[in-house]
């Protein structure tokens, strides 16, 4: 729990929120979100993301980079693949990795989340990775730690999740080109809990994207949705007829309340991701979603494990993602080197 005195607040997700995230030279110093970024800030971030991939292919998978560097997991809700990709990110960069078990910390005595934090800085870290089911946890914590320490927020309420997003554009790049104007990405489900579709829609529109469609039931979108730039379709076929980039949400229970759905099977009935309908987008469409997947509630099974399915393909590039976006955010890779991660390959 967050002590009510310290607890992070919407107010802290404001106008000048984004600005907190770079340094006096306009590098990044925290990525607590997409919004507020330049395409250039993005397509660096995919840049050099794509120089660390290779590197996991490789049979030693590790360069020297942030050699001698601490790196602290901060998972205050339930996460597979956010966590443990950051962390094979951290130990393929070199670094020192410390994974904090929340339920079995100190704050279950509770210990307040500042307390938590100076605590743990104290102990000389170098970055925070944080998920926490409030919004605006992790610009909280930015605007509470040591100025040598970076924070990369890995999940923050229904606000924000700027690296699963970030992996998402660099899915839609290996897969589509560079040349998101050309492209029509359809974002299908419930938008309305989604920091996900939240940072990609955000994302998407910064990197100039031709088309960005959210289908969804009015009971799942977000009243402001029409103001996002996004064209919004309430009826399935018609919201994928010619979309290159499908991406499935799953129904965020745990964050709704109240009753927002009829039942699963009518929800699957009208907004399910079927072979049927997946043949109304592209012949070359390809099929998202961040996970965890829910079968035979937003996607069939044979669409999620089918050809155009490039959801663990997404998963495998979260780590080079999350390379990235920590050699910048700790400095290493800010000055243009093109090709960070093959330079300094050790063994
Ligand atoms: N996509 C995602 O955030 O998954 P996890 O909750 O497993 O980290």
């Amino acid at each position: 729990m967050v002590n009510k005195a310290t607890k992070p607040t919407d107010a802290l997700i404001g106008h000048d929120a984004w600005n907190i995230q770079l340094d006096k030279n306009g590098q990044l110093k925290h990525f607590l979100t997409t919004e507020g970024l330049g395409s250039e800030m993005l397509t660096r971030i995919l840049d050099t993301a794509e120089s660390f991939a290779n590197i996991n292919e490789q049979s030693v998978k590790k360069v020297p980079l942030l050699r001698g560097k601490t790196i602290v997991n901060l998972f205050f809700e339930a996460s597979t693949r956010t966590r443990t990709t950051f962390e094979l990110a951290a130990k393929r960069l070199s670094a020192d990795v410390l994974n904090i078990n929340i339920s079995t910390s100190a704050t279950s005595k509770g210990e307040t989340l500042l307390d938590t934090l100076k605590n743990i800085q104290a102990m000389h870290c170098d970055m925070f990775v944080v998920r926490h089911s409030d919004s605006g946890a992790a610009h909280f914590i930015a605007n509470n730690v040591a100025p040598n320490i970076s924070v990369i927020n890995a999940g923050d309420g229904s606000h924000a999740h700027p690296t699963q997003a970030m992996l998402d554009m660099f899915t839609i790049r290996r897969n589509k080109g560079a040349d998101f104007g050309k492209l029509r990405v359809a974002i299908v489900g419930d938008v309305l809990h989604s920091r996900v579709a939240r940072s990609q829609i955000h994302a998407l529109s910064t990197l100039n994207t031709g088309e960005i469609r959210v289908i969804a039931p009015k009971t799942l979108l977000p009243t402001d949705v029409e103001g996002m730039g996004v064209n919004v379709f309430h009826d399935m076929d018609a919201g994928i007829e010619d979309a290159d980039v499908i991406i499935m949400l799953r129904l965020q229970k745990e964050r709704m309340q109240g009753a927002r759905l009829p039942s699963e099977q009518e929800y699957f009935q009208l907004y399910g991701l079927t072979e049927q309908r997946l043949l109304l987008a592209k012949d070359d469409a390809i099929v998202m979603h961040p996970g965890p997947i829910n079968r035979g509630v937003e996607i069939d099974s044979n669409v999620a494990d089918g050809p155009r399915s490039v959801i663990l393909d997404q998963v495998s590039y979260g780590i080079a993602v999350r390379m990235a976006v920590m050699t910048m955010t700790l400095g290493h890779t800010n000055t243009g080197n093109k090709n960070p991660g093959n330079k300094e390959a050790t063994e």
